[in-house]
């Protein structure tokens, strides 16, 4: 894949679940990459999707009494519901019960097969159908839960084994060599520690259940659900044709995932991907979990929240900016409502709404609704004044942060700017340069408004609908949006009419 592409996943989601707020962090964090990658030029595929075979969701249908396929429309349609309502730019929903991901499911077996990883054995051990996990004896806890705190069962059945203990050196090796594979490092640290334990053969069939595809050979086998959803990542691709789409995206950027997940993603999936001869994707990056009020969110505690009350509630980009700015990506965080009125008053609307509305309203009001008329050539003077040396550094330091997953620290790069705006306004006093010296009025003037230009472009991923109400105030080109129109070549026209000044982020009480 050239670095011109960018390919990059959120987990497929279960359908036994309707979508909650650890769904929609993965699919808002995995947006904002998407759209900082767009915005700097790269050709973006976004996938998303939902997971839909197994016992898990076979269970879920049975208690209602619904046809798994018709329990699994109904769910995934949820999630369909969720990314939009989310304002997520999927480029794609793959769901594990579509023809295309059944075939490509297929061929991918026929591949494992025929690599010689694949053989007929009996599994004699725990299973978790909570978990869709494998655990051992050793791994249980003294109440004989897993690890995760789930039930397990005991299963002893006929099963195909993929030759996972074949692959330990050759992953340990891989993690060596490809220090960015993991993130973040504390995870990678963890990983290692995994593999180096001991792998063993992993189970990747069952025949007790029905709910899931076949196995090409032995359609008494449903294969291993972990096996079938993993594979989604290359059945969006066209897998097995590994043309157009496929050569253009593989290996995938980034697959984003929950740290419950991750070990499904770095070891199992690359002894799959290694065992065809298929390159592994570029990173597996591993985000943290919320709790609720400083609670863990479960069903049975019944504090789920749910991220269509969110955004009827705060405002969707209120709730994608709290998700974002709240938790240093990788670190678990805490939701409290709290936290995200006090962000969304502090930050939002007072330094970023606040620095636009005054800014814009006293254009409107005392420079005739228009960008202020300066001479072209002093704008090559602002672009050399210490403000927009920090932006630019800032615009730099952005895309260094983003490519290591630092999400967080790109919100705060923005809202440095806009503090350094706000002194600059306060320092400068436009409103009483209007009487002492008009000419210097209207440069300050000028400076603020290029400045919000800035700010607005490099908000788009996180908040895209204000963001884009921001430029739409300033009157910037639909086209001239992206990070490229982030310089002096693109500045604001002198003598542009400017819209007026409306709000962009309202107080919360
Ligand atoms: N179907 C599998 C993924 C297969 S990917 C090939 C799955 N689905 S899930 O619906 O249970 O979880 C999806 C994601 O939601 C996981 O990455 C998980 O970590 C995340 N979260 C679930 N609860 C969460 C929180 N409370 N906080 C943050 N993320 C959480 O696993």
């Amino acid at each position: 894949m050239s670095s011109d592409n960018f390919y990059i996943t959120t987990p497929i989601f279960y359908v036994n679940d309707v979508p909650h707020i650890g769904h929609a962090y993965t699919s808002i964090a995995c947006d904002v990459l998407a759209r900082f990658m767009r915005l700097s030029g790269k050709n973006v595929k976004f996938l998303t999707g939902t997971d839909e075979h197994g016992q898990k969701v076979e269970k879920s249908a049975e208690k209602v009494n619904i046809a798994p396929q018709e329990f699994a429309d109904k769910t995934s349609a949820r999630f369909h519901k969720m990314m939009k309502d989310l304002n997520i730019s999927n480029d794609d929903f793959i769901r594990t019960t579509e023809e295309r991901h059944k075939q490509s499911l297929s061929a991918f077996w026929n591949k494992l097969k025929d690599s010689g990883n694949i053989y007929l054995g009996e599994y004699d051990g725990w299973y978790s159908i909570r978990d869709e996990a494998y655990y051992s004896e050793s791994e249980l806890t003294e109440d004989g839960l897993a690890p995760t705190g789930a039930p397990v069962e005991w299963v002893e059945e006929p099963s195909y084994f993929f030759a996972l203990s074949k692959w330990q050196d050759k992953l340990l090796e891989y993690y060596e060599q490809n220090p960015e594979f993991i993130w973040p490092k504390s995870r990678r640290n963890e990983v290692i520690s995994f593999v180096k334990g001991g792998l063993i053969d992993l189970s990747i069939s069952r025949t007790s259940f029905k709910w899931g595809v076949p196995v090409p050979s032995n359609p008494e086998h449903i294969i291993y659900v972990w096996l079938d959803a993993l594979t989604n990542y290359i059945a969006a691709l066209g897998y097995p044709n590994e043309q157009q789409d496929f050569t253009k995206f593989w290996p995938a950027s980034a697959h984003v995932v929950g740290k419950d997940i991750l070990r499904f993603h770095a070891v199992y999936w690359p002894a799959f991907l290694m065992a065809v001869g298929l390159d592994l994707p570029k990173s597996i990056v591993a985000h943290g979990w919320w709790t609720n009020e400083g609670e863990k969110i479960s069903k049975s505690v019944g504090n789920v929240i749910d991220p269509f009350a969110l955004v009827k509630e705060f405002g969707l980009d209120q709730t994608r900016y709290f998700l974002m700015r709240e938790i240093n990506f990788g670190n678990d965080g805490n939701f409290s409502r709290q936290n995200l009125i006090m962000r969304n008053n502090s930050e939002l609307a007072n330094k970023i709404g606040n620095l636009l509305q005054r800014t814009s309203a006293f254009v409107y009001k005392y420079c005739d609704r228009q960008v202020p008329n300066i001479e072209p050539i002093y704008i090559n003077v602002i672009y050399e004044t210490p403000l927009f040396k920090e932006i630019t550094a800032i615009i730099e330091n952005n895309m260094l942060q983003m490519q290591a997953f630092n999400i967080n620290k790109v919100i705060e790069n923005i809202l440095h700017i806009t503090e350094l705006a706000n002194i600059y306004i306060d320092a400068e006093a436009p409103w009483a340069l209007r009487k002492t010296d008009p000419d210097k009025m209207q440069k300050v003037l000028y400076s603020l408004l290029e400045t919000l230009r800035y700010i607005a472009i490099m908000l788009q991923p996180f908040t895209p609908d204000a963001a884009s109400n921001m430029l739409d105030q300033l009157n910037v080109p639909e086209n001239q949006r992206t990070f490229i129109n982030m310089n002096k070549e693109y500045a604001l026209q002198p003598g542009a009419t400017i819209r007026e000044p409306k709000p962009i982020f309202p107080r919360l009480d």
